[in-house]
């Protein structure tokens, strides 16, 4: 089998998706789980854009096993070598070096002739091969660059060391056989390509990124960059679970290719990053959506019954999506709680657990079915990765349709209690003024969403928000059977992610 290699771009171009922010540990987090998936290189940050992406992309370097980590450079020294100081704790290393090609981008953004981009290319890999044996280049805006000038410029940087050659789609306007006759024309134009992985780099503006880094891979590419739940700039770039299940179910296209990835761990990363960025998922979304794996129609329920090959093409549990599996009730014990969860892909330390456990059972009075989605949503809870500075005690709230909402609100910062109550316009609004009364630390709230995480009048439901305090937005997420006390959760978690950045 030949393997396609996964490169994750996540944490650097997912994270360029407007309103997406995470914080070091949160991309500490999503890498870890991306090394637990199988990825094969992690790119974590683009590290001379700001000292908050250098320290992130040190910090996974440093804390990531497993894949090789990727820092983003222009074709600038500084930035070459700030992606290779911030890297040098990784245990494999690469230097991702980009300069545009297309005319548009020479004329108006760089301000350049060819020949000084051509220089510029191939000093730029020559000093970052300085700093590793591992340098990708990529002719940024290569779909829309004249093809002989991106050959020529392909050939020199493989020529100066780069050792993997990245076709972006930059602004996602090619169309797949388009795309994929480029790719060919690459492997027949440029006399040393056999030196080099050929890597794609599709966005999504035409909805066509996962198809379009398919068709170059039945073209010749290796290497495919990709993002979870495809969040990226603009409309987001080619969905890692798109392309990897696609490359899984469909081997009669597909001959003798296969990747890394685990693919039981797709749904709970794609959730995991879904709750750090506070983007939703849409519930149509091939393979994570909601929706997914739901077959509403009387004849299809009929098909699944009978035949479950009859509308299914492929199995939930393969990508880890349990559907609605009743699993645990009011009288389960810890050790198949414990069950469970590792079941699930959780792995908790003994506190962890206990505090999940403890969680489980008040949910169990509350609530008659417990699913396995209301355990991913209390457990995701309970492994936050930093302490809260402040914890909900409690709080209540008066309202009716004739009243103004009033509410009281208790929290708890290292053991003191403070108290803070005020009206609003609704309960929510109301619990959300009282919270920052007592923090003193005021927020904008951008988006709020309701979702029921489960079936049923009890079901767990979940709030996603994103607020702006001051100038960074943070996104947050919590749960409850009772709707006011997961937004009070969400909103905590919000101040918490704040006040601890
Ligand atoms: O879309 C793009 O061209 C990029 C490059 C930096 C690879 O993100
Ligand atoms: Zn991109």
């Amino acid at each position: 089998m030949e393997k396609i290699i996964i490169f994750d771009t996540t944490l650097r171009d997912g994270e360029q998706a407007p309103g997406a922010s995470l914080n070091e540990g949160e991309k500490v987090e999503i890498a870890k789980a991306l090394a637990a998936m199988g990825v094969d290189i992690i790119e974590a940050g683009f590290p001379v854009s700001s000292p908050g992406d250098f320290s992130a992309v040190c910090a996974v370097a440093r804390s990531v096993k497993g894949p090789v980590i990727c820092g983003l450079a222009r074709a600038i020294k500084k930035d070459i070598e700030a992606a290779a100081q911030a890297l040098a704790k990784a245990r494999r290393r690469r230097i991702h070096v980009f300069l545009a090609t297309s005319k548009i981008h020479m004329k108006y953004k760089l301000k350049k002739a060819e020949d000084e981009i051509m220089k510029l290319a191939v000093e730029s890999v020559r000093y970052a091969r300085k700093f590793s044996c591992d340098v990708e280049f990529s002719p940024e805006d290569a779909s829309r660059s004249e093809r002989e000038f991106l050959f020529k410029v392909v050939e020199a940087v493989i020529g100066a060391g780069a050792t993997t050659v990245n076709i972006p789609d930059t602004v996602g306007y090619s169309e797949p056989e388009e795309f994929g006759n480029l790719i060919s024309q690459i492997r027949e134009n440029v006399p040393n390509i056999g030196r080099a992985v050929i890597s794609v780099h599709c966005h999504n503006d035409l909805g066509l990124g996962a198809a379009n880094s398919l068709e170059a891979v039945k073209n010749g590419a290796r290497q495919v960059e990709c993002t979870v739940n495809g969040i990226g700039e603009r409309a987001g770039n080619a969905s890692m679970e798109e392309i990897v299940m696609t490359i899984a179910t469909r081997k009669d296209i597909f001959k003798g290719l296969t990747t890394n990835i685990k693919k039981e761990q797709i749904y709970k990363t794609s959730r995991l990053v879904s709750k750090l960025t506070g983007f939703v998922i849409a519930p149509n979304k091939a393979i994570v959506g909601a929706n997914a794996f739901r077959h509403e129609s009387g004849i299809h329920q009929d098909g699944i019954l009978k035949e479950r090959s009859t509308y299914e093409i492929i199995k939930p549990q393969d990508v880890g999506f349990r559907g609605l599996g009743l699993v645990l009730g009011k009288h389960s014990g810890r050790h198949a709680f414990a069950e469970r969860l590792k079941n699930l892909g959780f792995h908790l330390s003994g506190p962890q657990l206990e505090k999940a456990f403890s969680r489980f059972k008040m949910l169990a009075d509350k609530k008659k079915d417990i699913f396995d989605d209301d355990l991913m949503a209390i457990v995701e809870d309970e492994i936050k990765s930093a302490k809260p500075l402040w914890q909900l005690e409690s709080f209540e709230v008066n309202s009716g349709n004739r009243i103004s909402p009033v509410a009281s609100v208790r929290l708890k910062k290292k053991n003191r209690l403070f108290v803070g109550s005020s009206t609003g316009d609704g309960p929510v609004d109301a619990c959300f003024k009282a919270m920052e009364k007592i923090t003193a630390i005021k927020g904008e709230l951008l988006d709020y969403r309701l979702e029921a995480v489960t079936k049923g009048k009890d079901a767990i439901g979940e709030v996603n928000l994103r607020v702006r305090f001051k100038n960074r937005v943070v996104a947050a997420r919590g749960s409850s059977t009772d709707v006011i006390e997961a937004s009070v959760s969400a909103y905590l978690n919000a101040l918490n992610k704040y006040a601890l950045r």
